[in-house]
């Protein structure tokens, strides 16, 4: 029996993801868990979560039954409420960033908190967040976007962290950040017309590759950040 998790079910990539999995009709249980509740039917549990409710994480993860082979953590924001990515140190403002961080890089700090002792002990489990490339610091060439660069940046050392930590009472356990690509998503929608066509994958196109590249992760790749096309992305 095989369980996986997907949290931030509403969203662009994640709803795909959730699709994708099911499709597939690998899992026997499919957790689909977010803001707003996701109906249930089939495989499918849905459950609500929201990644700056500890509350509300700890008791998600408490209502999985099963060892978790899959968990895919797919929140994140780029703007909100109309506030756009800073281009400027001028634009900083320490409420938005402490909100950026609270999503970004806290939320999905307390859910590898909550559901990696979940994972499944005795085979192969992946544990795998969405981050960005642009949380790469030696490929910031351009700067801006400070406090999303930095909330994801600052994701990926996390992720380094619990792999490290997950390795030694997990030897079969994977833990790794994710790049999607630049996806058709309410999150990328206001940069899009600079995307050239073939670059801006469609959520289900953008599911599929991260389902592949996580088929193929071995141990040798925990802690690390691969990109839609499975390549690494350096820290
Ligand atoms: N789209 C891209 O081009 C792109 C590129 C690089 C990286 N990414 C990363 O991919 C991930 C998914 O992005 P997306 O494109 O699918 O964006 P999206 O469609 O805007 O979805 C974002 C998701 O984050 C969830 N979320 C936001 N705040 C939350 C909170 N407090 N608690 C729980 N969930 C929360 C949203 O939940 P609700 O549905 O409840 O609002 C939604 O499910 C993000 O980490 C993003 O940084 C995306």
């Amino acid at each position: 029996m095989t369980t996986a998790v997907v949290i931030g079910a509403g969203g662009g990539i994640g709803a795909a993801l959730v699709a994708a999995i099911l499709a597939s009709g690998r899992y026997a249980h499919v957790h689909a868990l977010a803001r707003d509740p996701v109906a249930s039917g089939g495989v499918l549990v849905g459950g609500t979560l929201d990644v700056t409710d500890e509350d509300s994480i700890a008791a998600a993860a408490g209502a999985i039954a099963t060892p978790i082979d899959l968990l895919l953590v797919a929140t994140g924001i780029l703007h909100e409420g109309g506030r756009m990515p800073e281009r400027a140190l001028r634009e900083l403002d320490g409420a938005a960033l402490a909100r950026i961080f609270a999503i970004n890089t806290i939320g999905p700090a307390l859910v590898l908190k909550h559901f990696t002792p979940r994972l499944a002990k005795d085979r192969r489990a992946v544990a795998a967040t969405l981050s960005a490339r642009v949380g790469s610091i030696s490929d910031n060439r351009t700067g801006g976007w400070y406090g999303y660069r930095a909330s994801k940046a600052a994701l990926n050392m996390i992720v380094k962290s619990a792999a490290i930590e997950l390795a030694r009472a997990r030897p079969e356990a994977i833990c790794v950040a994710l790049h999607p690509g630049t996806v058709d998503t309410a999150l990328s929608k206001p940069f899009q017309p600079r995307v050239p066509k073939e670059k801006l994958f469609s959520p289900e196109l953008a599911a599929r590759q991260l389902l592949d590249v996580v088929d193929g992760l071995g141990t040798a790749d925990t802690g690390r950040v691969f990109a839609w096309d499975g390549r690494e992305i350096a820290p």
